[in-house]
């Protein structure tokens, strides 16, 4: 098995393509064009890396109520998201268990799930309550306790952080907590029993999902396309960044607050003063990215849609009645436009680095050893999670 997927990697990209992912960074370069604009390789990285991984699945507080649903694409397959009714927060496959039709379209609020081909009738814990006709004419038959294995709604394994859902398709991930030790341990010193959701911004990037995080860890880039972001934090302050174990992490202390990052918001209790003035951020692979800063906690979230088209999400938490309340309104928007000016001006250049892959003549290119180590360990760690 292992062999047919190592095969099936050189076939894609290559013998070289392999080993310049494994190189030492001095010698080293990306991935072959081919790992962003193939449709096959996409399915591998669907398949290994998103399935088997935890992916954030959005935010509790998208899903208030009891019955409120949602649809969601995780490693190329559909998944409902929702609220039962004692308030769990239940990922289930988005297929129905009569010919297959998909449930959930758009996010809602119902009380049961009804399957639009027959009416087949599902509980928000998934079992099955009714079939209407399926025994014959004006017969319902009707399932007191759901209809067993074969017969009740598929359920994916789902587990919340701190009003963050995950989920993990195969089932077999490590526990969530455990998952996330990396990014706890260097992170004792917030509350994140304080935050709360505060809203979400949606992007649709032309780029390969890949090379969303690719930019989002290097701050080589800064310099040149950042320059509000630059004043805040200048390219002295600023480092690599390192991975431990399958998290990566990056961090700087800032010269001021301003505003978006740490002005006119709560910060987390009991913050020292250099902490106050520190920006940290990390990518759980595969796709689990978090900014903490002073007065927030950040998601960012790519899912591939096609190889050069990708869904990106940004959610902002705040500190307690921050995220909502009427007295931080401005402060809070104001936070919200900094995440969508800072993203826009990264989308452009995504968008470049997907157009030039187009040509036969890059090869993946020559890394800064100063700035781009773990930018390229994060190709090599897609390879090791296929072939694994
Ligand atoms: S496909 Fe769902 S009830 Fe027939
Ligand atoms: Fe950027």
């Amino acid at each position: 098995m292992t062999t047919d997927i190592r095969q099936k990697v050189v076939e894609l990209i290559g013998e070289d393509g392999l080993a310049q992912a494994f190189a030492p960074i001095e010698e080293a370069s990306g991935l072959p064009n081919a790992a962003y604009w193939s449709d096959e390789w996409l399915k591998l990285e669907q398949e290994h890396c998103f399935r088997r991984a935890w992916v954030f699945a959005g935010a509790e507080a998208e899903l208030p109520e009891p019955g409120d649903m949602k649809p969601i694409e995780i490693g190329g397959v559909p998944l409902i998201i929702l609220r039962d009714r004692d308030g769990t927060i239940r990922g289930f496959h988005n297929v129905c268990r009569h010919r297959g039709a998909k449930l959930v379209t758009e996010p809602c609020r119902k009380p049961t799930l009804t399957c639009p081909y027959h009416a087949w009738s599902y509980g928000l814990n998934g079992k099955l309550r009714s079939r209407p006709h399926f025994s014959g004419p004006n017969v319902v038959d009707k399932f007191e306790d759901g209809g067993g294995d074969k017969l009740d709604l598929m359920e994916v394994r789902c587990e919340t952080w701190n009003g963050c859902i995950f989920v993990n398709v195969s089932g077999d991930a490590e526990p969530l907590v455990q998952w996330l030790k990396p990014l706890l341990e260097r992170t004792g010193q917030y509350d994140f029993s304080s935050i709360s959701w505060a809203g979400k911004l949606d992007f649709e990037v032309n780029a390969n999902w890949k090379l969303v995080y690719e930019n989002y860890m290097e701050g080589y880039h800064v310099f040149c396309v950042h320059p509000k972001l630059l004043k805040f934090a200048p390219m002295n302050v600023r480092w690599s960044g390192e991975w431990d174990r399958h998290v990566f992490y990056n961090d700087y202390i800032f010269p001021e607050l301003e505003e978006g990052r740490g002005e006119g918001l709560p910060h987390y209790p009991g913050l020292s003063e250099e902490d106050a003035k520190r920006g940290l951020w990390f990518l759980c692979f595969p796709h689990f990215a978090a900014e903490v800063f002073p007065d927030q906690f950040s998601v960012l979230v790519s899912y591939p849609v096609a190889p050069d088209k990708t869904r990106e999400e940004l959610h902002v938490f705040l500190i307690g009645e921050a995220a909502t309340s009427d007295d931080y309104k401005q402060a809070r928007e104001a936070t919200l436009k900094m995440w969508d000016d800072l993203n826009r001006e990264d989308l452009g250049m995504l968008e470049l680095l997907q157009q030039g892959r187009l040509s036969p003549a890059y090869d993946g290119g020559r890394l800064s050893p100063h700035w781009e180590g773990p930018t390229h360990d994060f190709g090599r760690r897609v390879i090791e999670r296929i072939l694994s």
